[in-house]
């Protein structure tokens, strides 16, 4: 494994371009987006992409997000465009925001997962567009973490989860701004059909609308992250005093609220708002299992912007 440090806003010519040469001799690159690093491989290379699953542990029937450099590849992987594919691409891409159309015939099955759909979004990320702007490739690419783990957030979070031998190349761009994955929508109808909540929310793609679909979506069916020790979610507010009192108990206690805890407490972050808490969450989560604690205590935030997706992976950390 190869691991390339690039800068994010001015990724160098030369480390993108071995970069896309990797994926397009059917390699595995891991690269970042907005959301989270993704582990990418050519989306046409049934080999390529056995490899990814393989590297990641991945059961074989949960398919995977197809990443493009430019919203007019959407016609070269989608059998057709519905008309509300076309205005969310036009309103939202680049963005976390992924669109569920039928596939188009020559896709191999291994990147759908056996449907007849395909997930599709262009990240907004200017490594991540490099990159598949210069590999010119439909790029398949879940994110980077061993299966059952949280999303990767940073390039070392890749490294720790992702055995060498599997991987080619880590392009290092830095820590990811929105921390949790993009939303995930079916886009063939006549409303959006929400399957996973993102940093697009249902209000933002027309409102009343959208509709959740959630228990449809091929990824709920696995079991989710949870870490080694015990999550639980207390009112906005309340976090520090709860935390104590679990202290004085002899416990190892970690906190994430929006102020610090006492020294009895380890303060993994302080969160000022639901996009700070996408933010730091999963690193948070992982320092949480390095430190060795018992338990975390995470004051919940609103329902504002990305606050409703990063709820919805809070309560399934929490649910074990
Ligand atoms: O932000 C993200 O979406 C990141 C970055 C790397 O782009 N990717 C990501 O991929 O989170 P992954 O594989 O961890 O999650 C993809 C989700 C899964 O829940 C999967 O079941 C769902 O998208 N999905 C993929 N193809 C689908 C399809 N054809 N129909 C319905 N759901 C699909
Ligand atoms: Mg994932």
């Amino acid at each position: 494994m190869d691991v390339a440090r690039v800068d994010r806003d001015r990724p160098d010519d030369a480390a993108i371009a071995a970069a896309a040469q990797v994926l397009r001799s059917g390699g595995l690159v891991a690269f970042p987006t907005e959301t989270v690093y993704g582990l990418g491989a050519d989306a046409r290379s049934e080999t390529a992409v056995r490899a990814i699953f393989a590297a990641k542990g991945r059961p074989a029937d949960n398919p995977l997000i197809v990443h493009i450099g430019d919203p007019a590849g959407l016609v070269d992987v989608a059998a057709t465009v519905p008309a509300l594919a076309a205005r969310l691409a036009e309103q939202f891409w680049p963005g976390p925001l992924t669109l569920v159309v039928e596939a188009a015939a020559d896709l191999p099955s291994v990147t759908t997962g056996g449907l007849t759909t395909v997930a599709v979004r262009v990240p907004d990320h200017p490594v991540a567009l490099a990159l598949l702007r210069a590999a010119d490739l439909p790029v398949a690419a879940p994110s980077a973490n061993r299966s059952g783990r949280p999303s990767p957030t940073t390039a070392a979070h890749v490294i720790e989860d992702l055995d060498a031998g599997h991987v080619d190349l880590v392009l290092d761009g830095g820590a990811c701004t929105i921390g949790i994955e993009s939303t995930v929508v079916d886009a063939r109808g006549d409303v959006p059909v929400i399957l996973r909540e993102g940093a697009v929310t249902r209000e933002a793609m027309g409102a009343t609308s959208a509709v959740d679909g959630s228990e449809r979506s091929p990824g709920t069916r696995y079991r989710h992250y949870a870490p080694s020790y015990p999550v639980e979610i207390v009112p906005a507010g309340e976090g520090p005093r709860r935390a104590a009192s679990l202290a004085r108990q002899g416990r190892r206690v970690g906190l994430l609220a929006a102020v610090r805890g006492p020294e009895t407490v380890t303060t993994l972050a302080v969160i000022d708002g639901p996009a700070t808490l996408a933010r730091v969450l999963y690193d948070a989560l992982r320092a949480g299992e390095t430190a060795g604690l018992d338990i975390v205590v995470v004051e919940a935030v609103g329902d504002t912007g990305v606050g409703r997706a990063v709820m919805d992976r809070l309560r399934r950390a929490a649910a074990g």
